[in-house]
């Protein structure tokens, strides 16, 4: 099964690059780990269609092999004017603090999905996959109908069984250890925390389809590990965040090589939807805060400013610092050189005998 999806994706290992979006979207490092034969990847989820376009085309013109492009399926979502008060005084408190006038409200809170899946049929990237939902048949029949692969993201095994009924090529599956957001869709996020270890066997044994291992894979051990539960390959999001072709700022990747890293949360508090990420003074700030935190992707929208000028300064304390629970194993290299690590370190970990 392993070699066969390696084949089926054109890739020579069977290694994912998870896809990221916000700041962590950058074309450099998915066209780095192409080219060091794994699948590159770049999360579209907040890029305008013409961002998205441009991305994908700057990862043609980077590297022939093939790569992967994810996009948030959308959710029912609504605006609550009072939890949008609410939300936006704390948040004018961080601003005060970041030299910030008052948060504005967004006029919008997110980029259209028909316009942004439009561009991926036009572009036709060789994979692509979505989160927090599943596709419907006639947008899984298009893609297919342009050569393209699809993936399905679940964290249960029914939120698997579901992807494959509505038609992907490959699950998924996202244990609780991952960093950024969860992509659960049937249950709630309480009822969908399943480790790796427990969710890749279960859905293997569930599903006909090859499965992708995420969540919690660090170095070669997991990877290793991974595939004797019976995943096809692994997508590792988190291990890539120190690369040097990751554009993140200095102190989100200088706490990633701290103590600081061996703490993580799930949190709605940057932008309504549970994520896990690094603890700083908002997220425990806003600990037990939850009933004033309007729906993603209001809040995201809402946080933006926050984020975005905390990253700018370096000020930890409001960013989002997604991360997953084996941060502490990732470490600062060029891209292609954490690719050739993490396959080494597999092999030797698949040698070992009892
Ligand atoms: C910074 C960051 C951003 C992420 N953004 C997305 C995204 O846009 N779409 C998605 O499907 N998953 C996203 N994820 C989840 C990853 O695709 C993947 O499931 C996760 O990184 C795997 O766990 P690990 O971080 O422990 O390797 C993100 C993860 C991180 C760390």
């Amino acid at each position: 099964m392993i070699q066969d999806f390696v084949r089926r994706l054109g890739i020579d290992h069977p290694l994912l690059l998870a896809p990221m979006a916000g700041e962590t979207a950058k074309p450099a490092l998915a066209i780095a780990v192409s080219n060091a034969g794994a699948l590159g990847a770049l999360g579209g989820a907040y890029m305008a269609p013409q961002a998205l376009r441009d991305a994908i085309r700057a990862i043609r013109a980077g590297t022939q092999r093939p790569f992967h492009i994810n996009l948030f399926s959308p959710q029912p979502w609504s605006a609550d004017q009072t939890k949008m008060a609410a939300y936006r005084a704390e948040l004018g408190k961080a601003h005060a603090e970041l030299g910030l006038g008052a948060p504005d409200l967004p006029n919008t809170y997110q980029e259209s999905f028909e316009a942004q899946f439009a561009v991926v049929l036009e572009e036709a990237p060789p994979v692509f996959s979505t989160t927090f939902g599943t596709l419907t048949p006639d947008q899984v029949a298009a893609l297919k109908a342009r050569n393209i692969l699809v993936i399905g993201t679940a964290t249960t095994v029914a939120e698997a069984r579901m992807q494959e009924a509505a038609g992907v090529d490959a699950i998924l599956a996202q244990g609780a250890e991952a960093g950024g957001h969860r992509g659960s869709f049937l249950d709630s996020v309480e009822h969908s925390l399943v480790g790796t270890m427990a969710l890749v066997p279960q859905i293997v044994s569930a599903v006909k389809l090859p499965v992708i291992a995420a969540g919690g894979i660090g170095d070669g051990r997991g990877i290793a590990a991974a595939l004797c539960l019976g995943a096809s390959a692994v997508a590792m999001g988190t291990s890539f965040l120190l690369a040097e072709e990751m554009a993140l700022s200095p102190g989100y990747k200088a706490l990633l090589q701290s103590e600081r890293a061996e703490s993580t949360a799930l949190t709605r508090v940057f932008s309504g939807r549970h994520a896990r990420g690094i603890r700083n003074a908002f997220l425990d700030r806003m600990a037990g805060r939850d009933d004033i935190i309007p729906d993603f992707p209001v809040a995201n929208a809402m946080s933006k400013a926050m984020r975005g000028a905390a990253s700018k300064s370096g000020q930890t304390d409001y960013q989002s610092l997604w991360a997953g629970q084996a941060a502490r194993l990732a470490r600062p290299e060029p891209a292609a050189a954490i690719v050739a690590r993490l396959l080494a370190e597999a092999r030797q970990a698949l040698q070992t005998r009892f």
